[in-house]
Protein backbone atom coordinates (compact mmCIF):
# COMPACT_ATOMS: atom_id res chain seq x y z
CA UNK A 1 0.00 0.00 0.00
CA UNK A 2 1.63 3.32 -0.82
CA UNK A 3 2.04 5.88 1.93
CA UNK A 4 -1.18 8.17 0.32
CA UNK A 5 -3.59 5.17 0.65
CA UNK A 6 -2.66 4.09 4.02
CA UNK A 7 -3.38 8.01 4.94
CA UNK A 8 -5.99 7.90 2.96
CA UNK A 9 -7.26 4.22 4.54
CA UNK A 10 -6.53 6.08 8.21
CA UNK A 11 -8.45 8.81 7.61
CA UNK A 12 -11.60 7.06 6.62
CA UNK A 13 -11.34 4.69 9.59
CA UNK A 14 -11.18 7.82 11.43
CA UNK A 15 -14.36 9.25 10.03
CA UNK A 16 -16.07 5.78 9.80
CA UNK A 17 -15.31 5.67 13.61
CA UNK A 18 -16.52 9.51 13.82
CA UNK A 19 -19.57 8.67 12.67
CA UNK A 20 -20.51 5.01 14.31
CA UNK A 21 -19.66 7.16 17.28
CA UNK A 22 -21.77 10.13 16.28
CA UNK A 23 -24.31 7.50 15.91
CA UNK A 24 -24.01 5.52 19.09
CA UNK A 25 -24.27 8.95 21.01
CA UNK A 26 -27.73 9.68 19.18
CA UNK A 27 -28.83 6.62 20.13
CA UNK A 28 -28.10 7.06 23.43
CA UNK A 29 -29.59 9.89 23.42
CA UNK A 30 -33.20 8.76 22.04
CA UNK A 31 -33.12 5.94 24.69
CA UNK A 32 -32.41 8.43 27.78
CA UNK A 33 -34.85 10.63 25.94
CA UNK A 34 -37.75 7.55 25.91
CA UNK A 35 -37.13 6.17 29.13
CA UNK A 36 -37.30 8.91 31.07
CA UNK A 37 -39.46 11.91 30.33
CA UNK A 38 -39.44 15.29 32.29
CA UNK A 39 -40.02 14.43 35.37
CA UNK A 40 -43.76 16.18 36.70
CA UNK A 41 -44.59 15.91 40.23
CA UNK A 42 -47.99 14.32 40.16
CA UNK A 43 -50.77 16.75 41.07
CA UNK A 44 -53.47 15.82 43.75
CA UNK A 45 -55.28 18.87 42.81
CA UNK A 46 -55.96 17.86 39.84
CA UNK A 47 -56.84 14.49 41.01
CA UNK A 48 -59.66 16.16 42.90
CA UNK A 49 -60.86 17.43 39.80
CA UNK A 50 -61.07 13.57 38.46
CA UNK A 51 -61.96 12.01 41.90
CA UNK A 52 -65.76 13.43 41.19
CA UNK A 53 -66.67 10.51 38.93
CA UNK A 54 -65.32 8.33 41.13
CA UNK A 55 -67.37 9.54 44.84
CA UNK A 56 -70.30 8.02 44.18
CA UNK A 57 -68.84 4.39 45.00
CA UNK A 58 -65.57 5.41 46.95
CA UNK A 59 -67.61 8.20 48.70
CA UNK A 60 -66.02 12.25 48.39
CA UNK A 61 -63.43 11.58 51.23
CA UNK A 62 -62.31 8.51 50.05
CA UNK A 63 -64.21 6.83 52.46
CA UNK A 64 -66.81 4.05 50.78
CA UNK A 65 -69.81 4.98 50.43
CA UNK A 66 -70.90 1.71 48.36
CA UNK A 67 -70.70 -1.72 50.57
CA UNK A 68 -68.78 -3.51 47.79
CA UNK A 69 -66.49 -0.76 47.03
CA UNK A 70 -63.32 -0.20 49.29
CA UNK A 71 -61.87 2.45 51.31
CA UNK A 72 -58.98 4.80 49.07
CA UNK A 73 -58.41 7.57 51.50
CA UNK A 74 -54.72 7.22 52.77
CA UNK A 75 -54.02 4.20 50.25
CA UNK A 76 -50.56 3.90 49.28
CA UNK A 77 -49.69 5.60 46.38
CA UNK A 78 -47.35 2.93 44.43
CA UNK A 79 -50.47 0.52 45.11
CA UNK A 80 -53.63 2.65 43.66
CA UNK A 81 -51.42 3.12 40.41
CA UNK A 82 -50.87 -0.37 40.26
CA UNK A 83 -54.43 -0.78 41.25
CA UNK A 84 -55.93 1.52 38.02
CA UNK A 85 -53.47 0.38 35.70
CA UNK A 86 -54.65 -3.26 36.09
CA UNK A 87 -57.94 -2.42 36.14
CA UNK A 88 -57.11 -0.47 32.96
CA UNK A 89 -55.08 -3.44 31.50
CA UNK A 90 -57.38 -5.72 32.31
CA UNK A 91 -54.79 -7.83 34.56
CA UNK A 92 -57.11 -6.81 37.69
CA UNK A 93 -60.74 -7.78 36.52
CA UNK A 94 -63.84 -5.87 37.72
CA UNK A 95 -66.89 -4.78 35.49
CA UNK A 96 -67.11 -1.56 36.83
CA UNK A 97 -63.48 -0.56 38.22
CA UNK A 98 -62.61 -1.83 34.03
CA UNK A 99 -64.90 0.69 32.58
CA UNK A 100 -63.80 3.22 34.97
CA UNK A 101 -60.21 3.10 34.26
CA UNK A 102 -60.31 2.70 30.75
CA UNK A 103 -61.16 6.59 30.49
CA UNK A 104 -58.11 7.05 32.44
CA UNK A 105 -54.64 8.25 31.35
CA UNK A 106 -51.32 7.82 32.81
CA UNK A 107 -51.31 10.71 34.01
CA UNK A 108 -55.24 11.13 35.37
CA UNK A 109 -53.91 8.24 37.31
CA UNK A 110 -50.82 9.18 38.96
CA UNK A 111 -52.86 12.56 40.31
CA UNK A 112 -55.72 10.39 41.12
CA UNK A 113 -53.08 8.21 43.30
CA UNK A 114 -51.66 11.25 44.89
CA UNK A 115 -54.81 12.41 45.18
CA UNK A 116 -56.53 9.67 47.47
CA UNK A 117 -52.82 9.16 49.31
CA UNK A 118 -52.57 12.45 50.81
CA UNK A 119 -56.82 11.94 52.44
CA UNK A 120 -56.60 11.20 55.78
CA UNK A 121 -57.49 7.06 55.93
CA UNK A 122 -59.95 7.66 58.78
CA UNK A 123 -61.80 10.07 56.85
CA UNK A 124 -61.44 13.79 56.72
CA UNK A 125 -63.14 14.41 60.78
CA UNK A 126 -61.05 11.13 61.85
CA UNK A 127 -57.00 12.72 60.85
CA UNK A 128 -57.05 15.97 63.71
C1 LIG B 1 -69.67 2.31 40.29
C2 LIG B 1 -68.85 2.35 41.50
C3 LIG B 1 -67.39 2.74 41.34
C4 LIG B 1 -66.88 3.87 40.74
C5 LIG B 1 -67.64 5.00 40.05
C6 LIG B 1 -65.44 3.80 40.91
N1 LIG B 1 -65.11 2.68 41.61
FE1 LIG B 1 -63.22 2.10 42.14
N2 LIG B 1 -63.96 0.38 42.90
C7 LIG B 1 -65.30 0.02 42.95
C8 LIG B 1 -65.41 -1.32 43.47
C9 LIG B 1 -66.72 -2.07 43.71
C10 LIG B 1 -64.08 -1.77 43.74
C11 LIG B 1 -63.64 -3.15 44.24
C12 LIG B 1 -63.26 -3.90 42.97
C13 LIG B 1 -62.59 -5.21 43.18
O1 LIG B 1 -63.13 -6.04 43.88
O2 LIG B 1 -61.51 -5.40 42.57
C14 LIG B 1 -63.20 -0.66 43.36
C15 LIG B 1 -61.83 -0.71 43.49
C16 LIG B 1 -60.98 0.36 43.26
C17 LIG B 1 -59.57 0.37 43.54
C18 LIG B 1 -58.76 -0.76 44.15
C19 LIG B 1 -58.64 -0.50 45.63
C20 LIG B 1 -58.02 -1.61 46.39
O3 LIG B 1 -57.93 -1.48 47.63
O4 LIG B 1 -57.58 -2.62 45.82
C21 LIG B 1 -59.11 1.60 43.18
C22 LIG B 1 -57.69 2.12 43.29
C23 LIG B 1 -60.24 2.35 42.68
N3 LIG B 1 -61.36 1.57 42.74
C24 LIG B 1 -60.17 3.65 42.22
C25 LIG B 1 -61.23 4.31 41.60
C26 LIG B 1 -61.10 5.58 40.95
C27 LIG B 1 -59.83 6.41 40.91
C28 LIG B 1 -62.32 5.88 40.43
C29 LIG B 1 -62.69 7.10 39.61
C30 LIG B 1 -61.91 7.33 38.41
C31 LIG B 1 -63.21 4.80 40.77
N4 LIG B 1 -62.51 3.85 41.47
C32 LIG B 1 -64.56 4.75 40.46
C33 LIG B 1 -66.36 0.82 42.57
C34 LIG B 1 -66.27 2.00 41.88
Amino acid sequence: MSQLSLAAARLLAGITAGITAAIAAAIAAAIVAAAAPPVQAADANAGKTRAAQCAACHGPDGIAVLPEAPNLAGQVEGYLVKSLKDYRSGTRKHEQMGVMAKGLSDRDIENLAAYYHQLPAGGRGAAR
